[in-house]
């Protein structure tokens, strides 16, 4: 029964229209109380139908005092409803950008700027007396080295790991048909492809934790035949293995029998309603060298597509080992993605959360450096992850050696999320972090896939601004001398 208190206003209304038509039947009451009751009833019944606000369709009537607050002028929102807390991880200001790119609520902003500029940390991008003229917005970057029969082509801002079962179904489908719309990627998350990956056809990352979701054998070890059948698919472009991730470096994580659904087992290769374990470290190598070797092992089995890894910098001498078993070796990765201590998960401990790990930029800087050092940067291709919804969170992120960068929560907003903080419960208001089929409902695919779409469109239009007002022409061209940070 609880699951459906979300709806107790509107069944209100529905109890106090009969009660209220009756009462004017009988001559009670004057008939303006019922027409008020059918007034509203009217208006829940819309906003259960109506396809363009998860929260109306999972909070019908009293969802609208979201909207009543929104309207409010920013500032008396802030004082009145906002605490410091609620701000975090993303400030209001942040998700409004993503929220009106997704909306195509472009307006210019009057009066000027709000930021503090003279404050520690302001960083801003330098302008040329001569700007440059660009015509498009639709970054490349070619990743796949030598050693890569099928190399990929990929937009310069990309959907990050998030998987089926941290995500819905029809948040899943709305990703992946933006991701289509758009001509970007979609990258799977550790929970491998599901039927809902493919039904859109958008290019897939098809991200390998510790599990092997989709290419694993009954005591969970790796499966080079089926990690074969699925790499084989057209629609997966790149390989990625995991090895660690900002947000719960170290930490493994379990899936509990109840939330394993005959969706999420056939995805992942795993028996139904039985309890899911991706194990803290891989069983597949130990070594650098075997992490490596790993590497060249994936790429044969796809026949020769892009293969790499994702990870958070903890030890330094670990990430050397592996920069030095590079050259031991002879394998490169064809890319590297660097998640920083600030990224998102579905859930995870909360020291973990807040106190394991390097960020983002210091651990982007390491790992292009040594790059750069070992003479090896120019035959790997490096992402980065880490709160970045902005044109600006992506010019900084490529000046400081980034060749693309990838967003989670930002297309989570995208979708509609409204950072409730509530994905491990199954209690998502929006229905974009649950299983539960009655809140996800609220999530309607087509309507949130092209605000997914419009969000990637005009978040690479902003930068196509920003560099041509640097008097760039690509954002490949962004060195770190182009940013400024006040300290
Ligand atoms: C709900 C959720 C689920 C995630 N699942 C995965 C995952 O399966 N694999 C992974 O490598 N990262 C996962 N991440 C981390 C993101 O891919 C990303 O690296 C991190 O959140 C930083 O990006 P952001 O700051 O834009 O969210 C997840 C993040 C979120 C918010």
């Amino acid at each position: 029964m609880a699951k459906f208190a979300r709806f107790s206003s509107f069944a209100l209304v529905v109890f106090a229209t009969v009660v209220l038509a009756f009462a004017w039947a009988s001559g009670q009451i004057a008939f303006y109380w019922p027409l008020a009751a059918a007034a509203l009833f009217a208006l829940g019944v819309r906003d259960l139908v109506q396809t363009r606000h998860a929260v109306l369709r999972n909070y019908p009537i009293i969802g609208h005092f979201r909207f009543l607050i929104e309207y409010i002028r920013p500032e008396l929102r802030q004082y009145l409803f906002e605490s410091d807390t609620e701000s975090v991880p993303f400030s209001r200001q942040q998700r409004a950008i993503v929220y009106q790119r997704a909306k195509l609520e472009l307006g210019n902003r009057p009066f000027g700027s709000q930021l503090d500029v003279y404050a520690t940390g302001f960083e801003w991008i330098n302008h040329s007396l001569a700007p440059a003229a660009l015509t498009g917005h639709d970054f490349r970057v070619a990743i796949g080295g030598a050693d890569c029969a099928q190399p990929y082509s990929a937009s310069v801002f990309n959907i990050s790991a998030m998987s089926f079962g941290a995500l819905s179904a029809n948040a899943i489908r709305s990703l992946n048909r933006g991701a289509r719309m758009g001509g970007f990627a979609h990258d799977t998350g550790e929970g491998s492809i599901s039927r809902h990956h493919r039904e859109f056809g958008g290019d897939l990352i098809w991200e390998i934790g510790s599990g092997y979701f989709g290419c694993r054998n009954a005591d969970g070890t790796f499966d080079e035949a089926r990690f074969t059948e699925n790499a084989l698919d057209p629609q997966v472009k790149m390989i990625e293995l995991k090895l660690s991730q900002g947000a719960k470096p170290g930490h493994g994580g379990v899936l509990s029998g109840p939330k394993v659904t005959p969706e999420i087992a056939e995805a992942r290769g795993v028996p139904v309603w039985s309890e899911c374990v991706s194990p803290a470290r891989h069983s597949a190598f130990s070594t650098p060298i075997g992490l490596l070797e790993f590497i060249a092992r994936l790429r044969n089995a796809s026949a020769g597509k892009p293969t790499g890894f994702k990870l958070a910098i903890g030890h330094p001498w670990e990430w050397f080992a592996i920069a030095k078993a590079m050259q031991t070796t002879g394998i490169v990765p064809d890319f590297i993605v660097v998640d920083g201590k600030e990224g998102g998960t579905g859930a995870a401990p909360a020291e973990f959360v807040d106190r394991i790990g390097a960020p983002m930029k210091e651990a982007l800087l390491l790992v292009h450096n040594t790059l750069v050092g070992l003479g090896l940067r120019d035959r790997i291709r490096i992402g980065a992850a880490g709160k970045l919804v902005t044109a600006f969170d992506i010019v900084r992120t490529m000046a400081l050696g980034a060749d693309w960068c990838n967003s989670a929560r930002g297309f989570m907003f995208a979708l509609g999320c409204l950072q409730s903080q509530s994905c491990h419960t199954g209690k998502c208001p929006t229905g974009v972090a649950t299983q539960d089929p009655y809140r996800q409902r609220a999530l309607v695919v087509l309507d949130k896939a092209e605000r997914v779409c419009n969000f990637h469109q005009n978040t690479l239009k902003a930068v196509a601004e920003l560099i041509a007002a640097a008097g760039l022409e690509h954002p490949a061209q962004l060195k770190p001398h182009h940013i400024v940070r006040r300290v």
